[in-house]
């Protein structure tokens, strides 16, 4: 299981401390929540944010695009350092065009669909894209809680993609249910608030020895 830490929980004043961290505690991936204030109802951050620290980590940036029409801005979110895009099937008009800009850019492209949007939606996307992320809260914010009723759209996912491809999960993951996420068959797991809210080097070492 590879776990990708939320910096959305993150103490921003310290924010390249709190990385190093998360990095010098085991975590090989960083999962940065992009939105608009359109797509969902808060605005985070930019490419700029995450680009200052790019020469400073070797996490494998992991960015999560809640934004509206994905495509204008793939440029910039690879050029800051990203080394995976995922965008949401309900953000665009044209998910193909966004898989094909971030393949050509030489990066990862995933594909994220939001609590209540069913599987179909991504199936055609399946076999071009090199992760599913499956929301397990409503995007937007960090803390929430894990809606249980995702947890059919999980075990399809794996069943539909094999065993080794990428299935992401993302919202409400704490030590308590991480293990039966990835018994669902996630293998990507999103932690911000289990993370950050807490002893870092601590939050991520209980995390990963939960599974
Ligand atoms: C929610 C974001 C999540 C969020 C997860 O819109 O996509 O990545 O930061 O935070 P927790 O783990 O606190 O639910
Ligand atoms: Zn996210």
């Amino acid at each position: 299981m590879i776990l990708s830490p939320s910096m959305l929980s993150a103490d921003f004043s310290v924010l390249g401390q709190q990385i190093a961290e998360i990095e010098k505690a085991g975590a090989t991936w960083l999962h940065i929540d992009v939105m608009d204030g359109i797509f969902v109802p808060n605005i985070s951050f930019g490419a700029c944010v995450y680009k200052s620290i790019r020469a400073k980590s070797n996490l494998f940036f992991d960015v999560h695009l809640m934004i509206t029409d994905p495509e204008r801005y793939i440029e910039d979110f690879v050029s800051a350092g990203a080394d995976m895009i995922t965008f949401h099937v309900e953000a665009t008009k044209n998910p193909e065009l966004c898989i094909e800009k971030i393949h050509q850019l030489g990066k990862k492209a995933g594909i994220s669909l939001n609590p209540g949007t069913s599987v179909d939606a991504v199936i055609p996307y399946l076999d071009k894209v090199d992760m599913v992320l499956v929301m397990s809260v409503n995007p937007g914010y960090g803390g929430q809680k894990y809606i249980e009723d995702v947890n059919p759209k999980i075990s399809k996912l794996r069943e539909l993609c094999g065993e080794d491809f990428l299935i992401e999960v993302d919202g409400g993951i704490n030590k308590s249910n991480i293990k039966s996420v990835v018994d669902l068959g996630a293998n990507v797991i999103v932690a911000g608030s289990a993370v950050f809210n807490d002893n870092i080097t601590a939050s991520v070492h209980g995390l990963l020895e939960e599974v």
